[in-house]
């Protein structure tokens, strides 16, 4: 996969790289799949729950970057509602994860005005990572910079179901018309409630599928794929996703 010129030299590609994006065209959202962590772990016959701990740092190094930058929205996809499939051992470690990160990183958070959000149902995480993450929200509620929305216990597909029926409620209590449904009312039913559509989908690790993501909302998102595994995504390749997006003819449906 092409990373730049210079390979050698990260700093020199790393202002290079910057140089390159138009500020004045950044996409206002981004979303990301954060993908293989296991992979990264398998290579250097390491358990997997390794994998996913050095993709915990990649977390904070593109969120200090995409808020440096000017992104306004990032969401992460962190933990989705097919992921409990997973082996017990590995949920926990993920779930510890997620408690490390916020004790961890929640004052660098706060510093760098970012404002948490989460998409999915955290009432069926642990107590321990669901008070981290209330407590997270509660710290960072009166910050004015980048929402940062991490998606747990999340799933596409269960978003629209629970928007349907909040819709449902609302007609049935007849504070909305069901003549007034339309795409802008439904995506306020959503966990993106009043955001914008992601602009750009980046999924690195070489999968190039979709995964219960955002179904709704990525309907004229630009997708960028990279085979870099997410341990070892760097700002640059954020950066590279970014210039190659700006590249790009949006065009809607239109002409
Ligand atoms: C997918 O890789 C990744 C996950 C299911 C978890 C993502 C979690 C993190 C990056 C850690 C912490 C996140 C936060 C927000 C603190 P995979 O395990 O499916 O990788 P594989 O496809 O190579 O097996």
């Amino acid at each position: 996969m092409l990373r730049g010129i210079n390979m050698g030299d990260n700093k020199y590609i790393d202002k290079d790289l910057k140089s390159q994006i138009d500020f004045a065209r950044l996409p206002k959202h981004i979303a990301i799949i954060m993908d293989g962590n296991g992979r990264w772990a398998k290579k250097r016959f390491l358990p997997r729950n390794l994998g996913h701990q050095e993709g915990m740092k990649r977390v904070i190094e593109i969120v200090e970057t995409a808020s440096q930058l000017g992104i306004e929205y990032l969401t992460l996809y962190a933990f989705s509602t097919e992921n409990w499939k997973r082996p017990k051992d590995e949920i926990d470690g993920l779930m510890n994860i997620l408690v490390l990160f916020i004790r961890r990183e929640l004052e660098r958070l706060y510093k760098n005005n970012v404002r948490l959000h989460i998409l999915g149902d955290i009432s069926k995480l642990p107590s321990m990572p669901r008070n981290e993450v209330i407590k997270a929200i509660d710290r960072t509620k009166s910050n004015s910079g980048m929402i940062l929305n991490i998606a747990l216990n999340y799933g596409g597909r269960d978003e629209i179901i629970f928007g349907i029926k909040e819709i449902l409620k609302d007609i049935d209590m007849g504070k909305i018309d069901i003549g007034d449904l339309n795409p802008e009312l439904f995506s306020n039913y959503l966990y993106t409630k009043g955001q914008p559509d992601p602009d750009l989908l980046i999924r690195p690790s070489g999968e190039l599928r979709i995964s219960n993501f955002l179904l709704y909302q990525i309907a004229y998102s630009e997708f960028w794929f990279s085979d870099i595994l997410w341990p070892d995504f760097t700002r640059d390749d954020l950066y590279m996703a970014i210039i190659d997006y700006q590249k790009r003819n949006r065009r809607f449906g239109g002409i």
